[in-house]
């Protein structure tokens, strides 16, 4: 079998030949999506919190009973690149095993994606139709070692150093990781689309949480903002484990069983994993380019 992990570019970005459709990301099968007004859907490159928002998200939803449960798709957000076949393998596996597509499910829908805005809808953004997008950032050095994680679980894919150069490089999935970032940022609440900071739901929660009611005009009151601030705790949703994983299915006959998604979510943990050369080359090449296009970073 081909390397799994061979990565593909297309249109300046990374693919991963073991989890894309070659065809699919080259036809921008992602268009096929249907988009409704009242659609909801967070974006992000991953590992940088789609997760926790997720849970933040259906907090605000709860006559919906929205679950992130992995054995029940219609009840729980979905990739809306599974409908689009953007993505191949571990994830068709669970859609032709629930056998619905994005197009049945009733709205409002959840959903959530890691593209970046180049191949987001075009309709979408040709602003035709608006839907609610929330994008979260996270500073990229705790993307690096969160991502480095995830992929090299089980596998021992790449040492660390071969893996910063690889992020730097944009030789990672969805990479490169200032594209997609410096992508989104072209857009703002007048196009539907939220900012949010990782390092700012770790500080402060609730500012972030009532940010977040507020852009999707959905109130709440205290009991359900507490709620949402207790169920959303990291040590929460690492108990909750699978309930709240967003990974579907972890077949036993996949190629990959995907690594910890509650690892430690810690801001500055790349220092314990960065050494000076490799922090002094990540700034050069990756925190300049952000500076150049005034965007700061939260690294600590
Ligand atoms: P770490 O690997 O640094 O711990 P995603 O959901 O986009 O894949 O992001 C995963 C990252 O978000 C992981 O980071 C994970 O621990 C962190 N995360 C998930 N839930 C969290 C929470 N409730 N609070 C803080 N971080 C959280």
């Amino acid at each position: 079998m081909a390397n799994p992990w061979t990565v593909f570019k297309h249109d300046g970005f990374s693919f991963i030949g073991g989890l894309h459709d070659r065809k699919a990301v080259k036809d921008r099968r992602i268009d096929a999506w249907d988009i409704r007004e009242d659609d909801v859907i967070i974006t992000t490159f991953p590992k940088s919190g789609t997760t926790w928002m997720l849970r933040l998200v259906s907090e605000m939803y709860p006559d919906l009973h929205w679950q992130l449960k992995p054995t029940n798709l219609a009840a729980r957000p979905c990739y809306f690149y599974e409908d689009a076949d953007l993505l191949s393998g571990i994830y068709a596996v669970h859609v032709k095993a629930v056998q619905t597509t994005l197009h049945e499910m009733p709205s409002p829908r959840l959903m959530y994606c890691h593209a970046p805005v180049e191949f987001f809808h075009s309709a979408w953004r040709e602003n035709s139709t608006r839907c609610k997008v929330i994008y979260i950032t996270r500073n990229p050095k705790d993307v690096c070692v969160s991502m480095f994680h995830y992929l090299n679980s089980d596998r021992k894919n790449w040492t660390w150093d071969e893996f910063v150069t690889r992020f730097v490089n944009g030789d990672v999935i969805f990479g490169p990781w200032t594209n997609h970032v410096i992508g989104w940022k072209r857009f703002g609440i007048e196009d539907g689309v939220l900012h949010v900071k990782y390092e700012d739901m770790k500080t402060d929660l609730k500012s972030v949480i009532l940010k977040i009611s507020q852009f999707l005009s959905r109130p709440i009151d205290e009991d359900q903002l507490n709620r949402a601030l207790k169920r959303s705790c990291f040590r929460s949703m690492k108990e909750a484990g699978d309930d709240v994983n967003l990974m579907p299915c972890r077949d036993e006959n996949s190629w990959w069983a995907g690594g910890p998604s509650f690892r430690n979510g810690r801001v500055g943990d790349w220092k314990s994993h960065f050494t000076v050369s490799q922090n002094e080359m990540f700034d050069q090449r990756i925190s300049e380019i952000m500076k150049e296009n005034c965007t700061k970073l939260t690294y600590e």
